[in-house]
């Protein structure tokens, strides 16, 4: 039987307790089913990391196999290009791009150690999964070294507009170690279409129809595979934890009051900053509305050493008390924002007590939190999702209230439409968003690239 190896940057193993990411938890399942070894960095930083062998273990029937990165590889890896490069040039935000030709070479040099420390754990009859924007140099290195087996990478990020990618030092070099892969995934069909067309006019693949090329005389097929949610799972927790105490205490301080819910990475791609403006100009214009509502944001503190995000925290820590210093009364606190992450099974509960899910990034590949809103909702007094035609969950869930994230006045509106919204659009909305994922699962999401992948390669 063929084994699955999963390679991503970070490796959420069990027992070191981290709190898991968008790609952690749509991926556990998939390898506690096929077993296999998932290859990554362990997050930690060591000086003598890169020349430690790789640690391996055992944990729910899956293998761990995970290295250190040096505080140096930490810098200008994980802190620089990716997330200070390639992440704001992923989700087109020129703005926040910052750019150090030797966070570069840091970059390939970590890709190059990656590969050298996976070779001797891989084995002929593998299935190679490598994931996102960290590790674009990997399909070639692994190629370059002999590996023969099948590889496949999936980006969790948008792919780029052929501008935007203009801005990418040297974005044909990774346009061309993407297509040593077998097959290259993508959240929506616009990142598809834009990955073919870069493919194609930079790089030198010539398209044989809408999901294959060919380049240096291989086959690369390419596809739109979104990343979905365990929506029964989903629901289930979401009913058990409204009966917990915790949400017990929420309802009780809400005093009746609608409840406006958000929760993300603190990332300047979630858009906070203009979801809260969207939110003031709400009681702006329409005043009737304070002390009818609480907005409550958590918005988990994520990569602190990325100079941007402490440019984010910064404003959001101003625009927060200012909101709540101008509009709040002596009872009543317009806004709660949380930095702290809360668990799943709380964040479920808090989405099924909200009236108004409020996700509004400036651009997502997906956005697994706006599925979630929706799983958790109770059939019967949905509440409304308010997402960003931005996001790449927007293409699904049509029936949401779709709303451009810069435009305060339009957040504002669609607010006031949530909040006046009558039951029978809300059931109406709801139930055209939960038949567009109920029937799917991550699982699901997993099983039919691997099944395509394996495929490509027979082919
Ligand atoms: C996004 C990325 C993932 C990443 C996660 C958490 O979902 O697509 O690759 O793991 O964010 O970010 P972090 O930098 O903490 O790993």
């Amino acid at each position: 039987m063929k084994r699955l190896v999963i390679v991503s940057n970070r490796v959420p193993v069990p027992k070191e307790g981290l709190r898991p990411g968008g790609l952690a938890v749509v991926l556990k399942d998939l390898l506690a089913r096929k077993g296999g070894m998932w290859f990554g960095w362990n997050g930690t930083c060591h000086p003598d990391a890169a020349h430690l062998p790789p640690e391996i273990q055992q944990a729910e029937g899956v293998e761990y196999a995970t290295i250190g990165l040096t505080p140096a590889e930490h810098r200008n890896y994980y802190t620089g290009f990716s997330n200070s490069t390639l992440w704001p040039l992923m989700h087109s935000l020129p703005e926040h791009i910052h750019f150090e030709r030797r966070e570069l070479a840091t970059y390939w040099s970590v890709n190059e150690r990656f590969c050298e420390n996976l070779l001797p754990l891989l084995r002929a009859e593998d299935v190679i999964w490598i994931h996102d924007y960290h590790l674009l140099p990997l399909p070639a290195l692994l190629r370059r070294h002999g590996v023969r087996q099948p590889i496949g990478f999936f980006l969790h990020t948008p792919f780029p507009a052929p501008d935007m990618l203009a801005t990418a030092p040297d974005g044909g070099t990774f346009l061309r170690d993407l297509m040593k892969a077998d097959l290259l995934g993508f959240q929506t069909a616009d990142d598809t279409a834009n990955f073919i067309f870069a493919a194609t006019r930079k790089a030198g693949a010539i398209a044989e129809d809408d999901s294959t090329l060919t380049f240096e005389r291989r086959r690369v097929h390419v596809g739109t595979f979104p990343v979905e949610i365990d929506p029964q799972t989903f629901a289930q927790t979401a009913v058990t934890a409204a009966g917990s105490a915790d949400l017990r205490r929420l309802s009780g301080s809400l005093a009746g009051r609608k409840l406006i819910f958000g929760v993300d990475r603190m990332d300047p791609t979630k858009g906070l900053d203009h979801r809260l403006a969207g939110y003031e100009r709400l009681l702006e214009t329409y005043p009737r509305r304070e002390r009818q509502v609480t907005f409550l944001q958590i918005a988990a503190e994520s990569r602190t050493d990325v100079p941007s995000y402490q440019v984010l925290r910064n404003k959001l820590e101003h625009q927060i008390g200012k909101l709540n210093a101008h509009k709040g009364q002596a009872d009543w606190t317009p806004l709660r924002f949380l930095t702290r992450g809360s668990p799943r099974p709380t964040v479920a509960g808090y989405m099924r007590l909200a009236d108004i899910g409020y996700i509004t990034p400036l651009r997502d590949g997906m956005n697994l939190v706006a599925k979630e809103f929706i799983a958790a909702q109770d059939p019967e007094n949905p509440g409304v999702l308010i997402l960003s035609r931005l996001a790449g969950a927007a293409k699904q869930l049509e029936a949401a209230l779709l709303v451009n994230p810069l435009d305060h006045d339009g957040m504002a509106d669609a607010l006031e439409r949530a909040l006046a919204m009558s039951p029978e659009e809300r059931r109406e909305r709801w139930q055209a968003c939960w038949n567009s994922i109920a029937n799917r699962t991550a699982l699901g999401w997993g099983l039919s690239f691997l099944n395509i992948l394996e495929n490509a390669k027979r082919r």
